[in-house]
């Protein structure tokens, strides 16, 4: 082993263990080994998940001390931007400046939990028809979580689950990305250092169909928040029975560019987010519509703003495409957009691969049917396609098992009022693409892209239980 490469240890019950077996972690863009990940075999999960349920039996963590942990936690994080995002770029091949926008994105994500701490209230309820009952609730603590994370926000979606299932009291048990766990150890030391209480959190890596199995097959965890593939969530919800889920799972999503808009605006916008971290976002532009009057005008912009893309290492600050997660992942779309082309579609940019690099792909006169359509695409591509009326549009895009989000440019303030009670969406941008996220709006689909809403405050509320409290006061 290369000197320079770090083994990391897993945190289990407050101590760092070091295991025989690992997990090699490889630049994304040179294909150098980077790190080594030390990997739980049957009894190291199982050990976290028993010393979980001693911390969340035995040890106070009240709300006050949450806070102050998280919010060491999120000063900590503030100290090594520049280095967490490094390891963000060559573990997981997210270009440089994205990187950086990821940990500071982290950063305030862990302060919105923090603050959630102080709101965990519950309310008085009104009693009209049993005199001498007073009725209330209280929040608590549900039990062990387990967060099980993928790699292409590698820290943030780890925050945006280990922060309120500490911010709600509960012992969380995290399994992220095996390609991308460099982080998520990082993450485990700075709560380590924020003086996290032991057995509150704990990193198990491993593949997920031996810890990943392990986890959703112990009766002792109470809650699962997971984003990844629909196939792999319902997996989750046939395993786990009545225990809960909140599922974030993938999308085809659309944005609509709507003739009163400004076409220009929405182009050169919907250039760089299409192809932002590779089209390896759930919420990427995959497909756009456009309607037919604007198209010349929209494609002229589009293509050009594309060929301006900057496709390369992630650590040049230059770079805004950088390699796929896998060369097999750049190979299965490579797939996907011949056989788009088999069928009559048509590339207008891009459609060629080094690697795992696959430069950013403008297709049009692809139908459903293909799986560039119907399917995510998860990589650079996307589909561009004209409609007439605003009702068609609206049909194109609900014609897809996903729901995640959607985008419409528009200068229509009645269309922008009514376009919510029209798309089959969890979320809807208005004048921006579909790519948007700020984290503390709720976020979560409909239809296969999942169930329960994430961001702090809305996370939080999966995480806590309401006990309805009737006091009977004549008693
Ligand atoms: C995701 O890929 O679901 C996360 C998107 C984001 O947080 O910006």
């Amino acid at each position: 082993m290369n000197s320079s490469v770090v083994k990391e240890k897993l945190f289990i019950n407050g101590q760092w263990v070091e295991t025989k077996n690992t997990q090699k972690i490889y630049n994304k863009y040179t294909g150098e080994l980077f790190a080594e990940v030390c990997v739980a075999d049957e009894s190291l999960v199982d050990q976290a998940i028993g010393a979980a349920v001693h911390a969340y039996k035995q040890t106070v963590f009240a709300p006050d001390y949450r806070y102050t942990v998280l919010m060491r936690t999120a000063e900590l994080l503030k100290e090594n931007i520049e280095e967490f995002a490094r390891i963000i770029a060559q573990e997981g091949g997210k270009p440089i400046t994205d990187a950086k926008a990821e940990v500071n994105r982290s950063v305030s994500t862990i302060q919105m939990a923090a603050d959630e701490t102080k709101k965990l209230v519950g309310e008085i309820i009104p009693n009209y028809n049993h005199q001498g009952r007073f009725l209330y609730t209280v929040k608590k603590p549900i039990g062990v979580i387990a967060a099980i994370t993928p790699f292409n926000f590698p820290l943030n979606l780890v925050v945006h689950k280990v922060a309120p299932a500490l911010a709600a009291g509960n012992p969380v048990i995290l399994k992220p990305a095996s390609t991308t766990a460099t982080i998520a150890v990082k993450l485990c030391e700075l709560l380590e250092k924020a003086g996290v209480p032991k057995g509150y959190v704990q990193c198990v890596v491993g593949s997920g169909s031996t810890v990943g199995e392990q986890l959703l097959k112990d009766e002792r965890i109470a809650h699962y928040t997971f984003t990844g593939s629909p196939e792999v969530g319902k997996h989750i919800n046939r395993t786990i029975g009545l225990r809960k889920a909140t599922l974030e799972l993938g999308s085809n999503s659309a944005t609509i560019v709507h003739s009163d808009a400004d076409v220009e605006k929405a182009a050169s916008k919907l250039a760089k987010m299409a192809f932002a971290h590779a089209g390896q976002i759930c919420i990427s532009v995959q497909r756009i519509f456009v309607q037919e009057s604007v198209k010349e005008k929209f494609m002229e912009k589009f293509l050009h703003e594309v060929s301006l893309l900057k496709v390369g290492d992630p650590l040049n600050p230059e770079t805004n495409v950088g390699p796929m997660i896998s060369e097999k992942e750049a190979e299965r779309i490579e797939l996907w957009v011949k056989e788009a082309l088999d069928g009559g579609a048509e590339i207008l940019s891009g459609g060629k691969r080094e690697k795992n690099v696959y430069y950013p792909t403008v297709i049009t006169n692809a139908r459903k049917g293909m799986k560039v359509v119907d399917e995510e695409a998860f990589a650079p591509i996307v589909v561009v396609s004209t409609y007439e009326t605003i009702n068609e549009a609206i049909e194109l895009v609900n014609d897809s098992k996903y729901g995640l989000q959607a985008g419409i440019y528009t200068s229509d303030l009645n269309l922008s009022y009514k376009i919510p009670y029209l798309l089959e969406v969890g979320g809807i941008i208005v004048n921006d693409t579909c790519c948007f996220r700020t984290d503390q709006m709720p976020y979560g689909g409909v239809k296969e892209s999942g169930n329960g809403k994430e961001g702090p405050s809305y996370a939080i509320q999966e995480l806590v239980e309401t006990v309805t409290v009737v006091v009977n006061l004549e008693g």
